[in-house]
């Protein structure tokens, strides 16, 4: 939702920019931490999903921890003030430069997803003569019903260590003296919008949780990802989702332990409706079956529709015209695919107008390119 002040000042900027909203994100993580620590929850934040630094600082001191897939994004967490304690460090392919630099900065935890990577981190920590927390990262095989390219917890995926793996990784964590066991890591992919795949994900957790127990692991820490999805469709209604819903799922379904803590990756959820990217209408294009409005942004600024058929609301900000128009919303990229909405009803559109892309805040400007030497998207923020 704009406002007449907003909409004057967005005018004045060049575009294409993204244009973030701090209150909501303060509302948000407000919300996160009162559902959470009802069952006391750690909820670490997804990086992936969003790194400019003004963002992250204001996460930062709501006290959440760091969930990072790549060395960078350990390094970026803790170079703004995020605790090494309070940091995880997924990802199926870690380099060794990668590991070293975790090692080095005494992270929480590595979630580990293959076999050898257990005995890769084992020798690295080794000869820095250190014993390196790790989860194993679980592949529970539940299907998360989202879209093919967000769907990780399956056995196709390349996530994780499989079940029939077990045993042959317990023998290994017993003779690998640089590693210790410390949990279970879950994450069954993204832009879910229905609890029942996170109930089906706490009944596979049980069983694992039991089984490992039952191999003489008493693991403290169960980690089970994030991925709870956000209405595209509505980011007004539903600006905030219902996390107390969705902390309430795995409180009723999993069986914790008195020693066991539960902890959370959240990336889309904290911060997508805070984000639009905001586009100006270069030009109007009028064909006999398709009108084009053809936008300063294209997939170099905002790839997931073209990635994904993602939908994300587009409106334009500026037009008081009561005569709509179907348009297809096009960026400048020499791709077909560089389409963020087809037959997308508008007021009249004229060249000049100011387009806001909806829900943007997560996965835009970090998956941002510079495809077509484009320059590097901006970012502003309203208070
Ligand atoms: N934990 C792990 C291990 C993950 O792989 C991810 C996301 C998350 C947590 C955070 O998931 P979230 O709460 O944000 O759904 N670029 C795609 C999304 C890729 C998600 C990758 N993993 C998109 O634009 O939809």
């Amino acid at each position: 939702m704009f406002t007449e002040t907003a909409i004057k000042t967005l005018s004045h900027y060049k575009t294409p920019f993204y244009y973030y909203d701090l209150a909501l994100l303060k509302k948000t993580l407000e919300t996160v931490n009162t559902e959470s620590s009802k069952y006391n929850y750690h909820v670490h934040y997804a990086f992936k999903a969003n790194t400019n630094a003004r963002l992250i600082d204001i996460i930062k001191q709501y006290g959440l921890g760091a969930d990072c897939v790549s060395g960078n994004e350990v390094k970026c967490a803790i170079e703004n003030g995020f605790e090494a304690s309070h940091i995880v460090f997924a990802g199926v392919g870690k380099n060794d430069d990668e590991i070293n630099y975790a090692l080095e900065k005494n992270i929480f935890c590595f979630n580990c997803e293959s076999m050898q990577e257990l005995d890769v981190i084992n020798e690295l920590a080794a000869k820095k003569n250190k014993v390196a927390s790790i989860a194993l990262r679980i592949n529970p095989n539940v299907d998360a019903h989202t879209h093919k390219y967000i769907t990780t917890g399956l056995e196709e995926n390349k996530f994780g260590i499989n079940p029939y793996e077990f045993e042959t990784v317990i023998e290994k964590i017993k003779i690998l003296p640089n590693l210790k066991l410390i949990g279970l890591h879950f994450h069954i992919g993204s832009q879910i919008t229905d609890l029942s795949p996170y109930k089906k994900l706490c009944t596979r957790v049980n069983e694992i949780n039991h089984f490992f127990l039952n191999k003489g692991f008493d693991l403290p820490v169960i980690n089970v990802g994030g991925g709870i999805g956000i209405n595209y469709h509505q980011p007004d209604k539903e600006a905030i989702i219902d996390f107390a819903a969705y902390f309430k799922v795995f409180h009723d379904f999993i069986e914790l332990r008195k020693n066991q803590q539960l902890h959370f990756e959240l990336g889309r959820a904290i911060i997508a409706q805070c984000g639009s990217l905001i586009s100006r209408v270069l030009y109007i294009k009028n064909g006999i079956n398709t009108n084009f409005a053809i936008l300063d942004a294209g997939m170099t600024e905002l790839i997931r529709p073209a990635l994904y058929q993602a939908y994300h609301k587009i409106e334009n900000i500026s037009s008081d015209s009561s005569t709509t128009i179907k348009y297809d919303v096009v960026g400048p990229i020499c791709e077909s695919s560089d389409c963020f909405g087809k037959a997308v009803e508008l007021p009249e559109t004229k060249r000049g107008d100011l387009i806001a892309i909806r829900s943007a805040g997560a996965y835009g400007e970090v998956m941002s390119s510079r495809y077509n030497l484009r320059d590097e998207v901006r970012s502003y923020f309203s208070e």
